[in-house]
C-alpha cells in the first residue's frame, strides 16, 4: 500500500515482534525502509524469526529478550536499541497475553499476570521511551499501542484483557495530548479477529474457533488478512499519519458494531420476509 521508502531511516520496536500480528507488521515495516528492533522473552523464537526476516527482507532487524513487565529490562532494550541503531523513533506496543475464562476461575496471580503483561507492560515501554525521547529533545517520535475493541465495551470472559486493554486506550489519548510538546504522537489500532497462534490456536484450542463460528461475528464473515493489519500500522507510524494523534482505528471488519447494533438479530429475516413485513407495516399505517 505504502511507497516503498515510507519508513526510511525509521527504526521501529516492536515487542511481541517475534511471533504473530507483531512478526507480521515488522515484516512488512522492513520492507518500507525500517531498521527493527524485535523484543519478547523467548530468545530462540525471536532469533529463529529475525535471522528468517533478514533472508525474506535484506532488512536489519535486532532481536532483544525482554519482559515487558520488568521496568529495569525495558531500559536495558531501549539502550541495546539506541546503541546499536543510533536511536529509536517508533515504538509499537504489541506484545500482550490472554485467557479466556470465566473471571470466577482465575486465581489474583492469573488476573495479575495478565494486567503487567498488557497494562504494566505497555506503561514502562511508554515511560521508558517517552522519558529517552523527552530527555534527548528528539522530535517526530511516534508511540504505537495494539488494542482491543472490548477496550471499550468490555467483554465477559476475558476481563483482565479488556480492564487493561481500557487502560492503554486511556494512556493514549491522555500522553496524545500531554506529550504533544514534545514532538511525540500516541495511537492506538483496535484489530478484530485475525488468526495467530497466540490468539487463536492457544485461547481457542482444538476445533474451537470453527465450532465457536468466530468470523459469523464479522459483518463481512471473514477473519482478517495479517497485511491488511500491517498496511494500517505502517501508515499509522509513518509520516504520513503526522497529523493524526489520540486516535483509535478499528480494523475489525464490523465486528463491534454488529454486535453492538441492537438490531443486528434483523439479520437472520429473509428477503421475501421483508416484502412481507414492509406490507403488513404499510397496511397498519393505513388502518
Ligand atoms: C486460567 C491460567 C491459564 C488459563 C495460566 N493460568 N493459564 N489461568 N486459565 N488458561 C494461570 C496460572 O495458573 C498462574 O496462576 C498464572 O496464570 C500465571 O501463569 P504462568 O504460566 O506462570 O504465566 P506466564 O509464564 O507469565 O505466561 C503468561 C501467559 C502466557 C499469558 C499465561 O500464555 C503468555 O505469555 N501468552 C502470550 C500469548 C498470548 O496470550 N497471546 C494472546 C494475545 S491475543 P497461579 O495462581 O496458578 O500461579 C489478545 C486479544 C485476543 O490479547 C482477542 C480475541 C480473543
Ligand atoms: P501473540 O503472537 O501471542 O503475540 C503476543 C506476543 O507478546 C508474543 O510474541 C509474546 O512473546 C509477547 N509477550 C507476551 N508476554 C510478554 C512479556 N511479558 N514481555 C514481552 N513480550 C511478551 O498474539 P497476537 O495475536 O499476534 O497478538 C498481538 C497483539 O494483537 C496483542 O496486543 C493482542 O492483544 C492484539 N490482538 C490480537 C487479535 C487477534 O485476533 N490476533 C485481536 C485483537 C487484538 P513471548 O511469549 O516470547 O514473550
Amino acid at each position: 500500500m505504502m511507497v516503498s521508502d515510507a519508513l526510511a531511516d525509521k527504526v521501529v520496536v516492536v515487542t511481541g515482534g517475534g511471533t504473530g500480528l507483531g512478526r507480521s507488521m515488522t515484516e512488512y515495516f522492513l520492507t518500507l525502509g525500517a531498521k527493527a528492533v524485535i523484543t519478547s522473552r523467548k530468545k530462540d523464537v525471536l532469533e529463529k524469526t529475525a535471522s528468517e526476516m533478514r533472508a525474506s527482507t535484506c532488512g536489519e532487524v535486532l532481536p532483544v529478550v525482554c519482559d515487558v513487565r520488568n521496568y529495569e529490562e525495558v531500559e536495558n532494550m531501549l539502550q541495546a536499541a539506541v546503541s546499536h541503531f543510533g536511536k529509536v523513533d517508533i515504538l509499537l506496543n504489541n506484545a500482550a497475553g490472554n485467557f479466556i475464562s470465566p473471571t470466577e476461575r482465575l486465581s489474583p496471580n492469573a488476573f495479575d499476570t495478565i494486567i503487567d503483561i498488557v497494562l504494566k507492560g505497555t506503561k514502562n515501554c511508554t515511560l521508558a521511551f517517552g522519558k529517552h525521547w523527552i530527555a534527548k529533545k528528539q522530535e517526530n517520535t511516534v508511540v504505537l499501542n495494539i488494542v482491543t475493541t472490548y477496550a471499550w465495551t468490555g467483554s465477559p470472559y476475558v476481563v483482565p484483557s479488556a480492564m487493561a486493554k481500557a487502560g492503554v486506550l486511556a494512556m493514549t489519548r491522555s500522553l496524545a495530548v500531554e506529550w504533544a510538546k514534545y514532538g511525540m504522537r500516541h495511537n492506538a489500532i483496535a484489530p478484530g479477529p485475525f488468526p495467530t497462534t497466540g490468539a487463536w490456536t492457544r485461547l481457542m484450542p482444538g476445533d474451537m474457533p470453527e465450532r465457536l463460528d468466530v468470523v459469523k461475528q464479522v459483518p463481512l464473515r471473514r477473519a482478517g488478512d495479517h497485511q491488511e493489519l500491517a498496511n494500517l500500522a505502517a501508515y499509522m507510524i509513518s509520516d504520513f499519519s503526522a497529523y493524526v494523534n489520540g486516535e483509535v482505528i478499528t480494523i475489525d471488519g464490523g465486528e463491534w458494531l454488529q454486535d453492538a447494533g441492537q438490531l443486528a438479530f434483523l439479520d437472520q429475516v429473509k428477503p421475501e420476509e421483508w416484502d412481507l413485513l414492509e406490507k403488513m407495516t404499510k397496511a397498519v399505517k393505513g388502518s
